[in-house]
């Protein structure tokens, strides 16, 4: 398997890995991380040495990304979304995406990583409560789904985040 930075050829197909990740029942109804991930692409948020693509010998399999969100002034990235195609799920693909945008924060400096997502799943690589460290979601109902993995503590910017502007939040 290859791990390395997305480059626009890849485009396609990590859309199509995304569909499939995220299709429910309707596989003709295109689920609406697709179009985010559009939009994340053209944000000004985007940074391509935090959207990571994993391949076997022929085609993409998963993707994660992370774009640069905001507190106060200070930028933070946001992670999300993150998805392996179907039939290559339980493998270990997601873990080391997660592994290997983890390393490049921790390579470029980055004090942490913040996202919404499921606990039970994310706490394995070390994130935790985001309101904890005293970083806010801009829905108090997101609660313990908005986590932060901690690189730098003294360096963690403390407030409300907000997402990069895709993600309307
Ligand atoms: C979440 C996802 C990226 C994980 O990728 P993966 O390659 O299967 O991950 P790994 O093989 O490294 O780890 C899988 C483990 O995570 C667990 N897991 C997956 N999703 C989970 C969730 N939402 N909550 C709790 N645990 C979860 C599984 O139980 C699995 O453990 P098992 O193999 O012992 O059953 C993949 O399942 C996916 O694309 N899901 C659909 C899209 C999605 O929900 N993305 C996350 C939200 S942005």
């Amino acid at each position: 398997m290859q791990i390395r930075p997305e480059v626009y050829d890849d485009r396609a197909a990590v859309y199509a890995v995304t569909h499939a990740a995220f299709a429910g029942l309707d596989p003709m109804v295109e689920p609406e991380e697709v179009g985010l991930l559009q939009r994340l692409f053209d944000c000004e948020g985007y940074d391509p040495r935090f959207s990571i693509i994993a391949r076997d010998d022929s085609a993409v399999i998963g993707h994660v990304i992370a774009t640069w969100g905001t507190v106060g002034e200070e930028p933070l990235l946001g992670l999300g979304p993150i998805a392996v195609a179907p039939e290559y799920q339980h493998r270990g693909v997601g873990s080391i995406l997660m592994q290997h945008i983890h390393d490049n924060a921790k390579n470029f400096g980055l004090s942490g990583i913040v996202l919404l997502g499921s606990p039970g799943y994310y706490r394995r690589f070390g994130y935790e409560t985001a309101t904890g460290h005293g970083i806010h979601p801009s829905d108090p109902s997101w609660d313990e789904h908005f986590m932060v993995r901690v690189f730098d503590k003294d360096k963690l910017p403390a407030g409300n985040y907000r997402y990069a502007a895709p993600f309307g939040c």
